[in-house]
């Protein structure tokens, strides 16, 4: 194991500890919160710079794009995004926009280009972003050409992730982002190694830090899902690691009851914990014995009570897995099949109901307690973000066209 296995197994035993005692790590605060935090679209607009503008968040799993000019197009907070593998193998973004008039340059969700071509009036685009064709070149004008192509968005691949900063302009640095320690971690997890086997995007009409902070939370399962996550796990018995800005979360599956009476020693305790990474600014990685789950939460760009959650399956390719082919498909469609089920059923009904009690002007006053730990971290670090002004900010870079450029007449009308 390449992370830290000392302050591992200590919270694995501090796990089995609040299993026994009935209790769970404490966040030393209350923090208090107001129904507008959530309905509020300057707020939301303040989250959507100083957050996803600022600050390096999971665009996708490298395996969604492979090979050379695979591409993905992603609704970032701030920008429609395309994000494409480069022919030398590195991955860059793109605003999705034409730089004639704007048409959307790429429609489908995924896919591999030659170039991209504007539907409009087929301006095309090379897939580094170079502006390579004009339709009617004679008759459009003189234009700038190296100003004129896709507008890029700083994009990093890391750890089997691409990262993007959803801000022309901005400075991006993960490893910096994620600190020396989840820089460590992550590496350990080999996710680069691992394929995204079954994924989705799922549209809410609820704010993303209510959902977000729905799959941060080991204190609901019992009462929201009683039938199936509390078969599994227990609730409110978590040990934290709070690594300054991400943190970790390790809850006690009910297979661990074996060792309440029984002393486990040195034993690996792995096989009867779940452990949660808590990424800000909106993903969480679930560590599972044979596989990781990702969970990502997007605010809508025009209204505070919408969002997306985007969910992954990363797992073994099938050569990796060693399994038969119907093993893989068996397991991965059972696997994906139950987490939708108990988060489509059992999670959003609840959720759309707090986004619903959310707009209520005289909600009163709401609370965090102690034992939400990590929903603590991810409020407390949302705090320092909003309260922050990006620096350097640039903008797109205007339409250049040559002074000297002469109108032509234009042959049809
Ligand atoms: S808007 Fe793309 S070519 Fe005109
Ligand atoms: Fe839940």
């Amino acid at each position: 194991m390449s992370f830290d296995t000392i302050e591992y197994n200590k919270r694995v035993r501090r796990a089995l500890e609040h299993v026994r005692n009935s209790t769970t790590d404490h966040y030393p605060e209350i923090r208090r919160f107001e129904a507008e935090d959530f309905t509020d679209p300057a707020r939301a607009k303040l989250e959507r710079d100083r957050v996803f503008g600022a600050v390096p968040s999971i665009a996708c799993h490298s395996s969604e794009i492979a090979k050379p000019n695979d591409f993905v197009t992603i609704r970032m907070p701030r920008n429609n995004i395309i994000v494409v593998r480069q022919k030398d193998g590195s991955v860059k973004s793109f605003v999705n926009a034409c730089r004639h008039r704007g048409s959307l340059v790429e429609a489908q969700p995924s896919g591999r280009a030659r170039l991209f071509s504007c539907p409009y009036h087929r301006w095309s685009y090379d897939t580094d972003g170079k502006l390579r064709e004009i339709t009617k070149a004679n008759t459009f004008g003189e234009v700038d050409r190296e100003k004129q192509g896709l507008i890029e968005i700083p994009t990093e691949e890391r750890h089997g992730f691409v990262w993007v900063v959803d801000r022309f302009g901005a400075a991006i640095d993960v490893a910096a982002w994620l600190g020396e320690e989840v820089d460590r971690i992550l590496a350990g997890f080999e996710l680069d190694k691992l394929l995204n086997v079954k994924s989705g995007a799922f549209e809410y009409e609820i704010n993303w830090k209510i959902t977000q902070d729905a799959f941060l939370d080991a204190y609901h399962i019992q009462y929201a899902h009683p039938n199936t996550a509390a078969k599994h796990v227990h609730t409110n018995a978590i040990a934290v690691q709070d690594f300054g800005r991400h943190a970790s979360s390790t809850t006690a599956r009910k297979t661990i009851d074996r060792w309440l009476e029984e002393d486990p020693g040195d034993m690996d305790l792995t096989p009867f914990v779940t452990e949660a990474y808590f990424l800000m600014p909106n993903s969480t990685l679930l560590r599972q014995p044979d596989h990781f789950e990702l969970l990502t939460f997007r605010p809508d760009r025009e209204n505070p009570e919408r969002s997306t959650m985007e969910m992954r399956v990363l797992a073994p390719s099938l050569e990796d897995s060693g399994w038969t082919e119907e093993r893989w498909n068996k397991v991965w469609d059972k696997n994906w099949k139950i987490l939708i089920d108990v988060i489509q059923q059992e999670d959003i009904p609840i959720l759309s109901g707090a986004q619903k009690a959310m707009q209520s002007d005289d909600a009163g006053t709401m609370l965090l307690g102690h034992n939400e730990y990590i929903n603590h971290v991810f409020h407390r670090e949302l705090a320092k973000l909003v309260a922050t002004e990006p620096k350097g900010i640039k903008r797109a870079e205007d339409t250049s066209v040559s002074a000297t450029a002469q109108p032509q007449p234009v042959a049809g009308g």
